[in-house]
């Protein structure tokens, strides 16, 4: 199966692309779907009597039934539509968090959060007077069972974690924590950016009671998200923006909102993202999870095995290959990521390089920053070969100048 052809920007073979993590490229389907939109469909959805905005909000609306499908949520209003996970989490955070917590209530996170499901706690926290506790990783760079069930405790109103780190690649066994936490009468966020473009995603199987991701990083344009949260919880928060649409009547000093989902949807939606979102859910089912997870096992297998024979380089990834995926960070000993990913661009390597929006986890760590290389099922042995290729040359440069 040739899957690099349903990518134009893949066809230039010079690229190596391996930054996936931060956003995947996007198949021809989900290109000529937004085109599609543009040619025949687009109106403002919601808003007009006429056929061509009732046509925008059915592709719209169909798109909101898509994702429903895709996560398996109960119901489809449970699927509310974002700018991505970051706007998402800030909803959470805002409308649940600011409502719910009070003094004395803990807020737990692990130490391996992206910036966008820590600072929006760290804020809420701040303000309701509630306390920011954090699972750590052990030598594994894992959660351990002992850790979740020390740090989620009685007090904890809420656990917000993220299902993949996207700077370790590990796994988080978030069923398990999900589980865990509701024994304990807390609710559960989870953020599964990293997740959802590898892993299918069942919501009611997991139980979550919030789930949040991007459609970039899942073939889909940028700028759309998604936030999924179950229906009671939903229901009892307020709104956190406001304007057009989300509203039920509007007077001079009051307004009463409209029903989920618009509720959450002020102002104009990302129709060409929710269209595009739609197609690459489809392209994805058309290769199935099974398809995808065979050629990332094999490539993540066969990357692990390159990069560990290169001893100049350290590598911040589990022994567990269960329990990782996706992305491996690694630095050469003594040279600054931003320095290695630059030779490697000249090579047409791309990786991203620095701290990932994950501070607090390379403060634990003990370092400043990474390289980061991740993977996506249109990667071959090839795009690893450049990549291993590209650091041979990079660590030979630097060589004589690495204090060791
Ligand atoms: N959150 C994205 C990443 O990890 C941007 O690269």
């Amino acid at each position: 199966m040739d899957i690099k052809k349903d990518f134009p920007i893949l066809e230039n073979e010079k690229i190596a692309y391996l930054d996936s993590g931060a956003t995947t490229q996007k198949p021809q389907e989900v290109i000529k779907a937004v085109q599609e939109y543009y040619e025949k469909y687009n109106a403002n959805p919601h808003r007009g009597a006429y056929s061509l905005s009732i046509e925008a909000t059915q592709v719209y609306e169909g798109a909101r039934q898509k994702v429903a499908d895709f996560i398996h949520s109960k119901h489809t209003e449970e699927v509310i539509f974002t700018k991505n996970a970051t706007e998402s989490l800030n909803l959470i955070a805002y409308s649940y968090g600011m409502e719910n917590l009070k003094q004395g209530d803990e807020v737990v996170l692990s130490i391996m959060e992206h910036h966008s499901n820590l600072v929006p706690w760290q804020k809420v926290c701040k303000v309701t007077g509630s306390k920011l506790n954090y699972m750590y990783i052990n030598e594994d760079f894992e959660l351990s069972d002992n850790e979740i069930e020390t740090k989620i405790t009685d007090k904890t109103k809420i656990v917000a974690i993220t299902h993949i780190s996207n700077v370790l690649g590990t796994i988080n066994n978030v069923k398990k924590i999900i589980q865990y936490a509701h024994k304990k009468g807390s609710i559960v966020v989870v953020d599964a950016s990293q997740s959802i473009p590898h892993i299918k995603i069942d919501v009611q199987d997991l139980d979550a009671d919030f789930l949040v991701f991007s459609g970039h990083k899942m073939l889909a344009p940028l700028g759309i998200g998604v936030l999924y949260g179950k229906k009671e919880l939903l229901n009892k928060m307020s709104p956190f923006l406001m304007g057009g649409d989300m509203i039920e009547y509007v007077y001079e000093q009051e307004t009463t909102f409209a029903p989920l989902p618009n509720k959450f949807e002020a102002g104009t939606q990302n129709v060409e993202g929710a269209v595009g979102l739609a197609a690459a859910i489809d392209y994805i089912e058309k290769i199935g999870y099974a398809t995808i997870q065979k050629i990332e096992n094999e490539l993540v297998d066969y990357a692990r095995e390159q990069l560990s024979k290169l001893d100049y380089i350290d590598l911040y990834l589990t022994p567990n290959k269960e329990n990782h995926l996706g992305v491996i960070s690694f630095n050469i000993k003594g040279v600054h990521p931003h320095d290695v990913a630059s030779i490697l661009d000249t090579e047409g390597v791309c990786i991203r390089s620095g701290n990932h929006c994950a501070q607090p986890l390379m403060r634990y760590l003990g370092i400043d920053s990474t390289c980061r290389a991740s993977f996506y099922f249109y990667n071959t042995k090839n795009d690893v070969d450049k990549l291993v290729n590209a650091l041979n040359k990079a660590y030979k440069m630097f060589e004589k100048y690495i204090t060791k």
